[in-house]
């Protein structure tokens, strides 16, 4: 199929609009009323997944952060789980607990180290590797032993948006999957699959937001610094925002677990220094409230995105509320605002948003 931007003036803008439609593309043919398809998933995946008593997912980039947020999700369902660049991991004497499953996580399936890493598990004692891959011809695919397809279509813009949004997605399906296996209930799989068939419409939802995403932009894009904050799956989300921020529109952001924030960087928070936070109505609010009680405090200025039934309750901030969203699928929605702030800071700094200066699509080379 032929590529073009249509009416968007950049790529990535059209990748994150596609997302309602790729996230229902990578659920197509999985799940059906209230239900995993898990047939789907061909015999030897079933097998796989049968006997898998631990996770090891390697990724790089945007990739590795959807793999840390599906940490949190597996461990939900009581499957062990860690998560490592596949830079580190690859030179590392790793030591594989028994009934360990290797996921590589991937847009392209040619990144070098992902793929070395790959290679040099076969002598590691795993009882198999998956790919969460985008690319089907790709060497991830092939030299992989089974492969779990996200459908985001063709992802030009050097920043990953819906790549990563169809690799949560399933990665969210793999833990249904594998919650099947440690006592996940009728009633809980039902819940966990609703709200990712909803999710393609939340998504719309957030991206009617983009006006005043954009005029939240405008008092950004003269910052030299920015800081991400999050808790729990957020923190994994606030890597991904302060990455995409700085991939295009060359702002130094830095993302820290808001609870860490005591330990160094609340030094360098004054007028000067945004700090970005979402806000989901998840039981970590509290603490995240007082965390940001903290940069108040000291000045910083703050950019929220927060659930309606937040009540915020600090003395200045920019907010903008997002409705009804469940908590399983929320680390996706969440992704879009900050995906969508990035954009347009770069877009008002004049930055070339497609081709970032120094970075390339797939890193195919050490
Ligand atoms: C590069 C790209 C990122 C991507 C990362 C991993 O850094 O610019 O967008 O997340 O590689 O790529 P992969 O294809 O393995 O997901």
């Amino acid at each position: 199929a032929s590529i073009d931007k249509g009416p968007y003036a950049h790529y990535m803008l059209k990748e994150i609009y596609e997302q309602p439609a790729v996230v229902s593309e990578t659920l197509e043919g999985r799940i059906h009323k209230g239900r995993l398809l898990e047939d789907s998933f061909g015999h030897e995946t079933k097998a796989l997944l049968d006997s898998t008593k631990h996770v090891q997912i390697v990724a790089c980039g945007t990739s590795y952060h959807a793999g840390l947020v599906a940490r949190y999700w597996l461990e939900e369902v009581g499957i062990p789980c860690s998560v490592e660049v596949a830079s580190e991991y690859r030179y590392r004497r790793v030591v594989v607990p028994s009934g360990s499953l290797l996921i590589t996580i991937s847009q392209s399936g040619e990144t070098a180290d992902t793929l070395a890493a790959l290679r040099g598990s076969r002598e590691q004692g795993y009882i198999g590797s998956l790919t969460v891959c985008n690319v089907p011809e790709s060497s991830l695919v092939r030299e992989s032993d089974v492969c779990f397809m996200t459908r985001a279509g063709t992802e030009i813009g050097v920043a990953s948006t819906k790549a990563f949004t169809t690799q949560l997605v399933a990665l969210r399906l793999l833990t249904v999957a594998l919650g099947r296996r440690y006592g996940l209930t009728t009633e809980q799989e039902e819940a966990m699959v609703n709200e990712l068939h909803s999710l393609p419409r939340q998504i719309e939802v957030v991206l009617e937001l983009a006006d005043e995403i954009q005029i939240m932009a405008s008092d950004f894009s003269d910052k030299h610094n920015a800081l991400f904050l999050g808790r729990g799956p957020f923190y994994p989300v606030a890597m991904e925002g302060a990455l995409k921020l700085k991939e295009i529109s060359y702002i130094h952001a830095e993302a820290y677990p808001a609870g860490e924030l005591k330990h160094g960087p609340l030094a360098l928070v004054d007028e000067s220094m945004p700090v970005v936070c979402a806000l989901p109505d998840d039981p970590l609010l509290e603490k995240v409230l007082s965390n940001l009680q903290e940069v108040r405090a000291r000045g910083g200025e703050l950019f929220l995105f927060s659930d309606h039934k937040v009540k915020i309750g600090l003395d200045r901030y920019q907010s903008l509320t997002l409705s009804d969203i469940f908590p399983g699928t929320a680390p996706i929605v969440y992704s879009i605002p900050l995906q969508l702030l990035a954009y347009h800071v770069a877009v008002i700094k004049g930055t070339d948003v497609d081709q970032p200066r120094n970075l390339a699509k797939s890193v195919t080379v050490e």
